[in-house]
């Protein structure tokens, strides 16, 4: 039986940097799959309306939770209407792959192509959200907030693309419950282990922040059109 202690330390060196490129390589292989597909797709009005009526159709699975057009209708469930459609793509092939963990979710992405994830993506992307009140002091003080620790990352309307998500009217209960979520993990190294999303870059802005500081974010961003 092959164990590692039998090729010594340069061999697992060599082994586990083989095991590094070729996982990191299967993760390239769907960004590169996605990246070519969308650009077919939205080039040719034919093909993106028959993703879109196709993802229209898929939609009943998800509008219990997400509602038909996206706008969400349970608490702590994301809104998905005018959500980047790379950034979709990329978290149902999160869930399918168990990187992000939530039970009905994974067993919904696990059935699905990648065709099938930009259908969603496609016609999710495409619906209006609509932005929700908020405390108007309070997204003053978010707004000024998300424009020193935010933006560079999310951009300065708050739309997102395929790596940072559009914030720009989300859900402020999940706005709330995601980024407490991120701050648990940055500062409480067991629970992170069970964590069921994982992201260096946010636990290192979300770590230090105070509640009511993740208040006033989640007032002005999803107050925000
Ligand atoms: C039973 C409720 C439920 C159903 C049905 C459901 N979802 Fe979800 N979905 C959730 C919850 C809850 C989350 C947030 C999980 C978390 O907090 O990380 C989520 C998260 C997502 C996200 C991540 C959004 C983001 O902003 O990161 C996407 C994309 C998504 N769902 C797509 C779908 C699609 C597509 C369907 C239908 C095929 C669907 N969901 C069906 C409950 C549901
Ligand atoms: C250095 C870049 C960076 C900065 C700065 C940053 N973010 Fe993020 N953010 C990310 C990344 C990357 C993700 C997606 C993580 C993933 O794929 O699971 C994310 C995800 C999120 C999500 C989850 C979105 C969703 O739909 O599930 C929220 C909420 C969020 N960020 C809020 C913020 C807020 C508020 C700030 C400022 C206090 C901030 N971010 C600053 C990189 C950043």
């Amino acid at each position: 039986m092959f164990k590692l202690n039998d090729i010594g330390i340069a061999g697992r060196y060599v082994f586990f940097c083989l095991l590094f490129v070729c996982t990191s390589a299967w993760a390239d292989d769907d960004s590169d799959w996605l990246i070519a597909r969308y650009g077919v797709i939205s080039n040719d009005p034919g093909a993106f309306n028959r993703a879109y009526e196709t993802g229209r159709e898929r939609a009943t699975l998800c509008s219990y939770c997400h509602g038909i057009d996206g706008n969400s209708v349970k608490e702590g469930v994301p809104n998905l209407a005018a959500q980047n459609p790379l950034y979709l793509w990329t978290q149902i092939n999160h869930f399918a792959s168990g990187e992000r963990k939530n039970f009905v979710m994974q067993a919904l992405a696990k059935g699905f192509s990648h065709e099938d994830k930009l259908n969603l993506a496609i016609y999710f992307s495409a619906n209006k959200v609509r932005v929700q009140k908020a405390d108007l002091g309070r997204a003053k003080k978010g707004g000024i907030l998300y424009g020193r620790n935010c933006a560079g990352c999310h951009g300065n309307l708050a739309d997102g693309n395929q790596k940072f998500a559009r914030l720009a009217g989300q859900k402020q209960a999940y706005l709330e419950k995601t980024l407490k979520m991120f701050r648990m993990n940055a500062n409480t190294p067991n629970s992170a282990a069970k964590a069921v999303r994982r992201s260096k870059k946010m636990e290192a802005v979300a770590g230090s922040l105070t509640d009511e500081e993740i208040v006033n974010l989640a007032a002005f961003l999803s107050s925000k059109s």
